[in-house]
């Protein structure tokens, strides 16, 4: 028996960090993916390996860790919660790809959350739909990261793009918004754990300044809300460089990170800012017409993908 998920990655267009206080955020699934594979091991052994990211680890199902045989499996700890959540005691080969860089901010740890447990429940006949399954993946990344909201593991889940309210309500949205997006990555990996922890000691070090900025940053999504709904290229543009500004007040911006957001403006971007955790990961830049420019100008050191939206969210089969 063998089972097989998919979940894409996720860009997020207006209010990380704000929304683990409870402002809203627009984020959504773009068509970079994570595939994870079960199937049964022919001797006692539990492997889990990728060749994409080049690691091999032997699962030690009984203590519940993991023997490393090859590589630096970065994104482990999310499998692990995972599969320790789901699985027996069979031996089983999981085997995990992935189209979306690690640490980029593109939520390679939501996609790979989100597949491994769709996957597991596949091979176990475990019933789930996306509401149960994203709450799971939520879980799991809170045990993993201290504090997380549940946007990553919604969008990679449920696909498309979503707005997600103040009271946590979840609303996809109905226009069709096609515009051409450009990421920049940077070689640094994020930490979105400790990203979220710096956040949360800076604003408790300095309530009076900048608890209104994260209410900020949550009317301005309720803006680029209004926007998205209208189309309005340019008004999302500036309401993104504005972002990026309250993130930099945030600390979660880098040298690297306000190169390529600066440089990507100078080449014709409209709009540009880190999205995800920042401390590293990627900056993305709204330019219409301008996409080659933006990313020749600012892949001189970096690494550039063009993403587009994506209706599809998780998909799983035996
Ligand atoms: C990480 O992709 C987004 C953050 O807002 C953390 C979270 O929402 O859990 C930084």
């Amino acid at each position: 028996m063998k089972a097989i998920a998919s979940a894409p990655a996720k860009m997020i267009l207006f209010g990380e960090h704000s929304v683990v206080y409870g402002e809203p955020a627009i984020a959504g699934a773009v068509n970079k993916r994570a595939y994870v594979e079960i199937k049964k091991s022919y001797n006692d052994k539990s492997i889990l390996k990728s060749y994409d990211l080049n690691f091999e680890v032997e699962l030690d199902t009984r203590n519940k860790s993991y023997i490393l045989k090859k590589g630096k499996p970065g994104i482990i700890r999310y499998i692990l919660e995972a599969f320790y959540r789901v699985h027996d005691h069979s031996p089983i080969v999981m085997t995990l790809s992935s189209e979306i860089p690690i640490g980029s901010g593109l939520g390679s740890s939501a996609a790979v959350t989100v597949a491994t447990l769709a996957a597991l429940y596949r091979y176990h006949n475990i019933r789930f739909n996306k509401k149960s399954l994203a709450h799971d993946a939520h879980m799991v990344e809170q045990a993993v990261q201290g504090v997380a909201s549940p946007l990553d593991t919604l969008v990679s889940t449920y696909g498309g793009l979503v707005y997600l309210s103040r009271n946590k309500t979840f609303e996809p949205f109905r226009v069709n918004f096609n515009a051409p997006f450009v990421v920049g990555y940077t070689n640094k990996h994020g930490n979105t754990g400790k990203m979220v922890k710096d956040v949360r000691s800076l604003k408790n070090r300095n309530s009076k300044v900048i608890n209104p900025v994260i209410t900020a940053m949550g009317n301005l999504t309720n803006y680029a809300k209004q926007a998205i709904l209208k189309q309005d290229y340019s008004k999302i543009g500036e309401l993104m460089n504005i972002n990026h500004g309250f993130l930099d007040v945030l600390g979660v911006n880098t040298v690297e990170l306000s190169r390529m957001v600066y440089a990507a403006r100078e080449c014709g971007a409209i709009g540009s800012k880190i999205t995800g955790a920042g401390g590293g990961g990627s900056i993305i830049a709204l330019c219409p017409g301008k996409s080659k420019e933006v990313a020749r100008g600012i892949a001189k050191e970096d690494n550039v993908l063009q993403v587009n939206f994506t209706k599809r969210g998780v998909s799983s089969r035996v």
